[in-house]
């Protein structure tokens, strides 16, 4: 059974300076140990306020690598474009922000393909995945669809897969690129940033039916294999 810690905030905004907080240590600790850190971060809108403040941290951040947990399979600049969000947000800092979609690729698999030889190059494990949730229990680009169980039990070398989810999510309907589950149990930081009571409710079952979990999110933790942080605001 995977070890959750929840942590609850009054607000956004106390959320995003406290995962800001831990994710500067991380960080720190990475560069204090190997000299280097490596981060995968998450799309969506939940994150943007913590990535406002990590990205006023005090840090070595040439040495920082980030990229995007997942991708939508959009052109750079896209608004749909998850790194280009990630990009605005740390290429001021002197950070190195690597996407994992280049470009409009019309194989979804073949972009999951150049994804996983581009990320061949990193330090793995990662140091930390910080992860949202959608209300449907998908994470990073691990959604209910055909290539759901190669996303979650493809060979453990695989970093990175090219998904059609299906349903397409109404607000991004374009196939993605995710890490898979193994790039992210693998971690050596695993941190989830959920708010609202739906989504607490999607969560908490999700972890609570384990392995077999209805939900991604459940079925990715099922397997972490150290303690999961979840960060948690109304
Ligand atoms: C994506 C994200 C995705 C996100 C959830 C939650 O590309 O869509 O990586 O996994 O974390 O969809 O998104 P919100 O935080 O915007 O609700």
């Amino acid at each position: 059974m995977t070890e959750i810690e929840w942590w609850e905030y009054d607000d956004v905004a106390e959320m995003a300076d406290a995962i800001a907080g831990d994710v500067q240590f991380v960080i720190e600790s990475a560069l204090d140990a190997r000299g280097s850190a490596v981060l995968a971060l998450a799309g969506g809108k939940t994150p943007e306020p913590v990535y406002a403040k990590l990205a006023r941290a005090k840090l070595d951040w040439k040495k920082v690598t980030i990229i995007p947990g997942d991708d939508r399979i959009v052109a750079l600049g896209d608004p749909l474009s998850n790194v280009t969000m990630l990009g605005r947000a740390f290429i001021p800092t002197g950070a190195r922000v690597i996407p994992l979609v280049s470009e409009k690729a019309a194989d979804y698999r073949a972009a999951g393909r150049a994804a996983d030889a581009r990320l061949k190059d990193l330090h793995w494990p990662l140091d930390l995945v910080l992860l949202g949730m959608g209300g449907d229990g998908h994470t990073a680009s691990i959604f209910p669809g055909p290539d759901l169980d190669e996303a979650l039990s493809g060979p453990r070398e695989r970093r990175a897969l090219g998904v059609m989810p299906d349903p397409l999510p109404s607000d991004a309907p374009v196939p993605r690129v995710t890490l898979s589950r193994a790039s992210i149990v693998s971690a050596r930081a695993i941190t989830i940033a959920i708010t609202g009571a739906d989504k607490r409710q999607v969560l908490e079952r999700a972890i609570d039916q384990g392995p077999s979990s209805a939900y991604p999110i459940g079925r990715v933790l099922a397997e972490a294999e150290l303690p999961v942080d979840v960060h948690w605001a109304p």
